[in-house]
């Protein structure tokens, strides 16, 4: 029987699977950070589903960041998150029904927006009012309809309700909603395997 993604990532987090998570996704994500962060400009961050926390420890170490918060539904990866970086800002909620204080600068989320209820709505919520103006969005999707090979991890990893888009689905999604100078590429493309989908825009 499959069971949602926050109860499959809260069992994860006991299994400290969110480790083997992080060593597979840390490649793409610096490959993200390095495309987001090369204004060298002082900015604010949001990690939305930010599992045990690695990437909003990493980004909080950086001079220019004044302030990093990382957001996710699950509390035993936020319990994770806590622990592991007690220093850090992390908030237990659902994506689609949390508000930051105040807009930030940047928004990153790495394998996360296929789980969500609305992927689009999130998206408008974030253009909407989780950005500053002139901020920027930026998501990796290892699951997507070009990437074969993740056809089946519905089934695989039993979880329900992954959403199955094609790149141009994601990319009008953030069209749609306004966001401009948007980009896409896929990182880390090898034999069968589609690489990481990065889609990013700015409002
Ligand atoms: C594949 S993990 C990725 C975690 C992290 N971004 C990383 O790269 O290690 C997906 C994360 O999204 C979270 N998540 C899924 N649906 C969510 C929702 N509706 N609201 C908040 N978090 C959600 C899960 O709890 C999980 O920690």
């Amino acid at each position: 029987m499959k069971r949602s993604p926050i109860e499959v990532f809260s069992e994860w987090a006991t299994l400290d699977k969110d480790f083997g998570m992080e060593q597979n996704h840390k490649r793409s994500v610096e490959n993200m950070l390095t495309f987001a962060l090369k204004q060298n400009n002082s900015f604010s961050f949001i990690d939305a589903g930010c599992g045990n926390g690695w990437v909003v420890k990493k980004v909080g170490e950086n001079q220019l960041c004044n302030y990093a918060v990382g957001v996710d539904g699950s509390d035993k990866m936020i319990e994770k998150a806590k622990t592991l970086d007690p220093s850090g800002s992390y908030v237990c909620a659902d994506l689609m029904s949390w508000y930051p204080k105040k807009p930030v600068d940047i928004v990153h989320s790495m394998e996360v927006f296929y789980y969500l209820e609305n992927p689009k709505e999130l998206i408008k919520q974030i253009f909407d009012s989780w950005l500053n103006n002139k901020g920027r969005l930026i998501i990796g999707l290892d699951f997507y309809f070009e990437n074969k090979v993740s056809h089946d991890w519905s089934e695989s990893c039993g979880i329900s309700n992954m959403k199955l888009f094609s790149e141009n689905e994601w990319l009008d999604f953030f069209k749609v909603v306004g966001f401009q100078s948007i980009n896409s590429w896929r990182f880390g493309e090898k034999d069968g395997w589609g690489g990481t989908l990065i889609i990013t825009g700015l409002k």
